[in-house]
């Protein structure tokens, strides 16, 4: 007798680790603390009491060295999916900072009208909140039967410890969100979606 199994659809979520970020990370944060200085209200998206920004920061100047990081994170991710870049080009459409205090966090949400979306971390104090990711095979969770342990194939949410410098980028379709910071202190981060634009 013999068996065999196969494994289709997976969902991944790929991880970067930026070299030198400490440098780029400080540039980063001077421009975020200046925009909050200056747009204190924020906008409202997914976030619950933290600071969103303003969505187009990636058209900022100091911004570029980190989009140019974005696109070649990003064409790796579509070399791997064997997307025919002859036919369609990768852009960035928007990029905004979050900063969540004590006990901010960010509401289970995807993001329309794009193909990959990225977070990039600039501060990650321990126990700041993990990303974390829910089974998007909804039809999975109608009956779930008790488990000696979950693996891959029957986790319902897998959650990302923020890494300062560490970049994650996964299909925007993906809900997702951030749990609650438990740190005194601030953990601020980069998001970002790609675009599709046919050629
Ligand atoms: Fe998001």
């Amino acid at each position: 007798m013999s068996s065999s199994r196969n494994d289709w659809f997976p969902t991944p979520v790929w991880h970067f680790t930026v070299d030198n970020y400490q440098q780029l990370n400080s540039i980063l944060l001077q421009e975020i603390d200046a925009e909050q200085q200056c747009d204190r209200q924020g906008e409202k998206w997914s976030n619950v009491l933290g600071w969103h920004s303003v969505n187009n920061l990636h058209e900022r100047k100091h911004f570029y060295e980190f989009t140019q990081i974005i696109h070649k994170n990003v064409l790796e991710v579509a070399h791997f999916l064997r997307w025919d870049l002859q036919k369609f080009s990768l852009n960035i459409t928007t990029c905004w900072a979050i900063v969540n205090g004590k006990l901010a966090s960010n509401s289970v949400h995807n993001h329309p009208n794009s193909i990959l979306s990225g977070v990039y971390y600039l501060k990650a104090p321990e126990n700041c909140g993990g990303l974390f990711f829910s089974d998007p095979r909804p039809a999975s969770q109608m009956l779930i039967p008790p488990v000696v342990e979950f693996n891959l194939w029957t986790l319902p949410k897998v959650s990302y410890k923020p890494y300062e410098g560490t970049m994650l980028l996964f299909p925007s379709w993906l809900l997702h969100g951030v749990e609650m910071n438990m740190s005194e202190e601030t953990r601020i981060s980069l998001s970002f979606n790609i675009g599709m634009i046919p050629k």
